[in-house]
């Protein structure tokens, strides 16, 4: 199985692409709903997180470990990779080859929580593989609520965009990532805020795109994954904490109906 996990319902849209790109395989995922945000906690405290919901999964059979949030990709990638021997994906390797490869002018823009900006992680990335280029990063903290909240084609949303990416636009990038994975259901506004010339890069399908050229290199690891089987898949959607409006969020972020689990029931 593969196993997905994020500080909560944001990690669906890596689902979604996983499940675009490797149809084949089962997922077993696992949203910490009662611990969410992840965004604003200290780097020990997402360690911690971190360790506990990778175990989790693995308790449930998955045999490689996808962390869809960039948050936790930021400060845990290095301690996940040396406590856990099974292959450990994160979000932001991918997004920073694809970054390399289409920045035109090398001015690339970040937007992520303040965790994941604060940890200066892509930059140091960007920079460790191309020297002379520049890196603007700006946290965007109110655009996890709003896209919680469902605010996806609202004003205020729109507003807040701009708002957000404006420092950017005068920085000239050309090459935008979207380090969140509640980013991309604003990819729409984030593209028409930041202009038509600027390439967004999207970690959710970056990171499917590399668990699937890791498998095809791997057939062995490919060949025992878990197959998905029946209607649904097979796949399994854990939450650390169930409410009534659970259910039709994270239809959002997946784009289709989706039955939650109480993990631990
Ligand atoms: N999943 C987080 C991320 O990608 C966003 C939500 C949170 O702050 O926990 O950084």
């Amino acid at each position: 199985m593969i196993g997905i996990f994020d500080s909560g319902i944001g990690g669906l849209t890596v689902v979604r692409e996983v499940l675009k790109q490797l149809p084949r395989y089962r997922i077993v995922y696992f949203g910490d709903t009662a611990r969410t945000p992840y965004g604003p906690k200290s780097p020990r405290t997402i360690i911690e997180y971190a360790l506990e919901d990778t175990e989790f999964l693995l308790k449930q059979g998955a045999q490689i470990i996808v962390v869809a949030c960039n948050s936790v990709s930021s400060v845990a990638t290095a301690v996940l990779k040396e406590r856990f021997r099974v292959p450990i994906f994160e979000v932001i390797a991918p997004a920073v080859r694809t970054t390399l490869a289409l920045t035109r002018r090398r001015r690339v823009g970040i937007i992520g929580t303040r965790a994941t900006i604060d940890s200066g992680v892509y930059e140091r990335s960007l920079k460790a593989l191309d020297p002379e280029i520049q890196v603007f990063s700006h946290p965007c903290p109110l655009l996890v609520p709003l896209v919680e909240e469902g605010w996806l084609k609202r004003t205020e949303t729109k507003q807040i965009v701009r708002k957000y990416l404006y420092p950017l636009k005068l920085k000239q990038i050309d090459t935008l990532v979207l380090g969140c994975t509640h980013y991309p259901l604003l990819k729409g506004i984030i593209q028409t805020k930041i202009g038509r010339r600027v390439r967004v890069i999207d970690s959710s399908q970056e990171v499917a795109a590399w668990v699937k050229t890791y498998l095809e290199e791997n057939p062995t690891l490919a060949g025992s994954l878990s197959a998905a089987e029946g209607e649904g898949g097979g796949h399994r959607f854990f939450v650390s904490d169930l409410t009534p409006n659970s259910e039709a969020i994270a239809r959002d972020f997946l784009g289709r109906p989706i039955t939650l689990e109480m993990a631990g029931d």
